[in-house]
């Protein structure tokens, strides 16, 4: 992700952020701004509000959360497209490691009927012609009543990633099929996503 408090980023080949050699890239150099190196406390607040349900975590990168629901018994899986991820993500999860799977999010078909799929620094992965494509496929994914639930990174960006959404572009994408039930500005953000993060929890409908 481009990050003005970083000055030194390295000179990478791939330049397609759909293409999964882009991030395998930033993991194997270890350039990863995005990365909290941790769980976000309104993610285990949020966890701490609700019973074990099964959880989807798209573009995991090392998933942290992942491990965190994983200890406390909840079902989850963690996916990520890129190779280099998934194997910062096995390594830190140890015994849990058979949560995260190399996997596509358009093409992927979790194992159960997902309660919440949790979004960070995902859809601001993706380049703006993906964007539908996320609101399509996780309308698919959520039957009514479940939640996609999560930090969105708000306000448009020159460049990306991080893909910043302004918030009307964002209620064009999920409101014809989600209600947004919760909105909250976010403290202690890493500084590439610092002021611009929501926790916003959509229903789908
Ligand atoms: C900015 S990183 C965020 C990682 C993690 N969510 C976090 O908060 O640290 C975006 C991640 O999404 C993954 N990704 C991008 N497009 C994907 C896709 N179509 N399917 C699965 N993973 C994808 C990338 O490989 C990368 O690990």
């Amino acid at each position: 992700m481009s990050d003005p408090t970083t000055p030194d980023v390295p000179d990478f080949e791939n330049r397609d952020p759909n293409s999964p050699g882009f991030w395998d890239e930033r993991f194997v150099q270890h350039y990863t701004p995005w990365d909290q190196a941790g769980v976000p406390e309104m993610f285990t607040r949020f966890v701490a509000s609700r019973g074990a349900q099964n959880v989807l975590i798209p573009g995991c990168g090392s998933a942290y959360e992942a491990l965190y629901l994983a200890e406390r018994g909840w079902p989850v899986r963690a996916i990520d497209f890129s190779a280099a991820a998934v194997e910062a993500a096995r390594a830190q999860l140890g015994a849990h490691a058979r949560v995260v799977e190399e996997a596509d999010f358009f093409a992927y078909a979790p194992p159960f009927s997902p309660d919440w799929i949790y979004e960070r620094a995902f859809l601001c992965a993706l380049p703006k012609n993906r964007w539908q494509d996320y609101a399509a496929r996780m309308a698919a994914l959520l039957k009514p009543g479940a939640l996609l639930a999560g930090f969105f990174f708000i306000g448009a960006t020159p460049k990306g990633p991080p893909f910043g959404i302004e918030r009307d572009e964002l209620n064009a994408l999920l409101l014809p099929s989600f209600a947004l039930i919760e909105d909250h500005e976010v403290t202690g953000s890493i500084p590439v996503f610092a002021g611009r993060e929501r926790w916003m929890t959509w229903r789908r409908i």
